[in-house]
């Protein structure tokens, strides 16, 4: 058993966006992850998809993109990105009727790991595209969130934590969030986020140990589009 992590598969089976543009490391990336999964993965591991999984702008046009995860390997527990048009989070309890027993979708609800409970939301971080107030209610929208899912683990008895963000936890001028402030409070052990793309980006956040906590960086194009493993 082992759990499992990619983030920004930004799949377009049913539209022409086409993400070589974005360079190399995106031809044909989705026979990468075909092929990385299925080396890497075995049905008895969790894999948590941290966002972005598709272009589709909502169900009827991303249902083949999903498809495509279903029939991914392992325990596939999915997180929401800015991208995914599809996923209204007032209505996650519907897509979780709709993949019974083949997706999983995390938001404001957990799911366990072992001892661990895995919790997690979209995330915020101020990127320059909006005023500091919009980011600042959207930060506090996603810790509303991130709340619930760490009630919902503490009250099912779990203290053991692994947390997940689509975006990284922290903007470029940060040491210190909302996030890594909530990650603290709880003794999360691992904070484990995507969203930045390009080598550029790749540094945004923090990376590695931090106040005791392992930060790691996801996203498909940084991983090659390889899994990585976050625990046995
Ligand atoms: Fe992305
Ligand atoms: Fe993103």
């Amino acid at each position: 058993m082992a759990l499992y992590a990619l983030g920004d598969m930004h799949l377009s089976f049913q539209s022409d966006k086409n993400m070589d543009i974005f360079g190399r490391v995106w031809h044909k990336h989705e026979k990468k992850i075909e092929k990385n999964c299925n080396k890497l993965i075995t049905d008895e591991d969790t894999f948590v998809i941290v966002g972005d999984h598709t272009w589709g702008r909502d169900l009827e046009h991303c249902h083949d993109d999903l498809e495509f995860i279903c029939n991914l390997p392992g325990r596939k527990i999915m997180l929401r990105g800015n991208h995914d048009m599809f996923w209204n989070p007032k209505k996650t309890e519907k897509l979780n009727a709709l993949y019974k027993d083949r997706l999983y979708f995390l938001q404001n609800n957990f799911y366990p790991y072992g001892d661990y409970a895995i919790v997690g939301t979209k995330g915020y971080c101020y990127e320059g595209k909006d005023t500091i107030e919009h980011a600042d209610m959207l930060v506090d929208r996603e810790i509303k969130r991130l709340r619930k899912s760490f009630d919902a683990a503490t009250e099912a008895g779990y203290d053991k934590f692994i947390m997940f963000l689509h975006y990284p936890p922290t903007n470029i001028f940060e040491k210190k969030s909302k996030f890594t402030v909530i990650a603290e409070a709880y003794g999360v052990e691992q904070v484990i986020y995507a969203h930045c793309h390009g080598k550029d980006r790749w540094n945004d956040s923090i990376l590695g140990m931090n106040n005791g906590i392992k930060y790691s960086l996801v996203s498909g194009d940084f991983l090659d589009f390889k899994p990585v493993k976050i625990m046995d």
